[in-house]
């Protein structure tokens, strides 16, 4: 071996040894003749001293060297002289004297800094991904991600839950999104589609008797990437068999507060997780992954709104929809160019606009110190003092606050509002750093209207039983129809899904039919879970978890791209191996395809 120890364990205990060390070098000094290089390697970084008195050696062979040059070194240990150590790195109060050095490998000069943190372009950091991850930021995202997938397996071993590889190779799973197709070279004209996620295979297992199944599984979903998504994923998938839905949020509810426990131990959670149906998720928040981490919840003003001249509350009410609204503590002073900001927010997502109604006065003070000429608003001479303070109270608010009112269809309402309210939190730091806010969403619809397309669509896949009571609705009533899904969310990302599935043929062939499936198109797509189903298929549910959304949670990352070693740009492209790529005419060929260039 090279190495006798790690750069950065070295510590007061190890003085006057001798080491062997070996890395990279972090940054370079010199000083009239002393050179002084950190070196780093996976372990963290030491200062090395080479004396040209005491090794004209080892100082010689490292005349050269620069940053990033690999460096093998001997030397012994010893105190820094007195004020010269670093309290602010692990190896701050030793140093190394160097005995002997070799030069490994010398490095041109990187693209940009390893040893400062600083904007980089992410195209740059992408194509020289290698160099991006040696850096103390990313190198920590890798070692965190490694124990939270560590401790996941040994808490599933623990609970005898067996891990078993699903093909990558199979067909077409829908979970919503776009496939990713290979073309086979045996079939001409046929296709494998990479799993959306191992869903179907999850549940063949139950039939297949493995009762309690757990992968940690990558998915692949051709969909443009987002901060919170990626083309190519990993979940933690799970599923097991004669369990009801308590029981198997009982289990994410353990494992998520174990693994906190493990990982971010200074961080406090809500407990029990909070349980919320969808409704009033929707209601409350505006959202199905509502951040608990802060208050603000949206307040129904609809009947105070009624009974006012507003056209705009009143027109929305008169077409079934509703008024809601969220106050913006102390936000009385915005501006109107900051309105407008809020405004637009609103609007993207759909609402026709965004009532403002700012109370100004003395900051903080109770609402019946509000006067008329305190009621900052487009609507204000439609709205009497007296229904202000009515909606104020309704909302909680103070003088000094500012109420932002949606009116609209009920869905839009809420989209805006739970836009609104991200937004607000995000700008005034509403967040409670301190907390890790999990909470259960349950019962979601069963189906979504898709407008477009004119049909209906599983909300969350097509394998998801309904609720009992509400079966008898699937075909009268499907938007009623409740389904045995939940979500478990943390700090306003959703980080698993999951259900309680069908496990009866002729109940899911009735949801295929509600989908818009013919019985020969469920046939052909779905037909080996349908027959395996008839061969005593046990009750069974289970759920999977974003481990790249959970990791970067952990790791106070906004994007998963930091906590994935080689992910896809923002437009689905890897810039250090230049995929996607063409290939040549002959594999082409073989595969039996034609690429048909676009004209012009
Ligand atoms: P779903 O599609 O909701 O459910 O995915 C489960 C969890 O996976 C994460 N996730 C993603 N993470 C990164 N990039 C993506 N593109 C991406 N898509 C999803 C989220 C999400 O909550 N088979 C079902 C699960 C089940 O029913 O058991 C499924 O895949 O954290």
């Amino acid at each position: 071996m090279l190495k006798s120890h790690g750069c950065g364990e070295l510590r007061l205990s190890h003085i006057d040894q001798s080491v062997r060390l070996a890395g990279w070098v972090h940054r370079r000094r010199d000083h009239g003749g002393l050179v002084f290089l950190d070196v780093r390697d996976r372990s963290g970084l030491v200062q090395v001293v080479f004396d040209p008195k005491a090794a004209p050696q080892a100082h010689g062979v490292i005349q050269e060297v620069r940053n990033e040059w690999v460096l093998a070194v001997e030397g012994a240990v010893a105190r820094r002289p007195q004020g010269t150590e670093n309290p602010r790195i692990a190896t701050g109060e030793i140093e190394v004297r160097a005995t002997s050095a070799q030069v490994l490998n010398p490095s041109r000069t990187p693209p940009f800094y390893i040893n400062e943190e600083e904007q980089v372009d992410e195209t740059l950091r992408l194509k020289y991904r290698y160099l991006d991850l040696r850096r103390s930021r990313m190198a920590r995202n890798m070692a965190l991600r490694h124990r939270v997938v560590k401790f996941i397996r040994d808490f599933m071993d623990a609970k005898e839950f067996l891990e078993i590889e699903t093909p990558i190779l199979i067909k077409s799973t829908p979970e919503g999104a776009r496939d990713y197709l290979v073309p086979s070279r045996l079939y001409p004209g046929s296709f494998y589609a990479l799993p959306q996620s191992p869903q179907q295979l999850k549940q063949l297992l139950m039939v297949a008797g493995v009762e309690k199944y757990f992968q940690i599984a990558r998915c692949f979903r051709d969909e443009d990437p987002r901060a919170d998504r990626q083309p190519e994923f990993t979940q933690l998938d799970v599923e097991m068999s004669f369990v009801n839905q308590s029981d198997i949020l009982a289990l994410q509810e353990e494992l998520f507060t174990a693994l906190a426990k493990a990982i971010a131990p200074e961080k406090r959670l809500l407990t029990p997780f909070p349980r919320l149906t969808w409704r009033e998720a929707m209601a409350r928040y505006g959202t199905d992954k509502p951040d608990l981490r802060f208050g603000m919840e949206v307040h129904d003003l609809s009947q105070i709104a009624g009974g006012t001249e507003a056209g705009v509350l009143r027109d929305a009410l008169a077409a079934g929809g509703v008024v809601r609204g969220i106050v913006a503590p102390g936000c009385s002073y915005y501006s109107r160019r900051q309105m407008e900001e809020l405004a637009q927010v609103a609007r993207s997502k759909g609402a026709r606009g965004l009532v403002t109604l700012a109370l100004e006065g003395e900051q903080g003070a109770s609402l019946s110190a509000l006067t008329a000429e305190g009621v900052r608003s487009a609507l204000a001479r439609y709205l009497s003092l007296e229904t202000v303070r009515e909606m104020g109270g309704r909302m909680g608010a103070r003088v000094g606050d500012l109420l932002l009112l949606v009116a609209g269809p009920e869905s839009v309402v809420s989209a805006a509002l739970g836009a609104l309210r991200a937004e607000l939190g995000a700008r005034l730091q509403l967040a409670d750093q301190d907390l890790l806010a999990f909470l259960f969403v349950v019962d979601f619809p069963l189906l979504e209207w898709k407008e477009e397309e004119r049909r209906w669509e599983a909300a969350h896949h097509p394998f998801t039983s309904p609720h009992p009571e509400d079966v008898e609705k699937l075909e009268t009533a499907p938007a009623e129809v409740k389904a045995w899904s939940y979500d478990a969310v943390v700090n306003g990302a959703e980080i698993s899904s999951g259900s309680i599935r069908i496990h009866r043929r002729e109940i899911q062939e009735r949801v295929f039919r509600v989908l818009g499936y013919s019985a020969e198109e469920a046939q052909a797509r779905f037909g080996h879970l349908l027959e395996a189903f008839e061969y005593g298929a046990p009750p069974h549910g289970g759920f999977a978890s974003g481990i790249d959304r959970l990791v970067a949670i952990f790791a106070g990352e906004s994007n998963i791209r930091e906590v994935i070693a080689f992910p896809k740009t923002q437009s689905a492209q890897d810039p250090m191996t230049g995929s996607p790529s063409p290939v040549d005419e002959v594999q082409l060929r073989e595969l039996h395809l034609r690429v048909a260039h676009d004209e012009g």
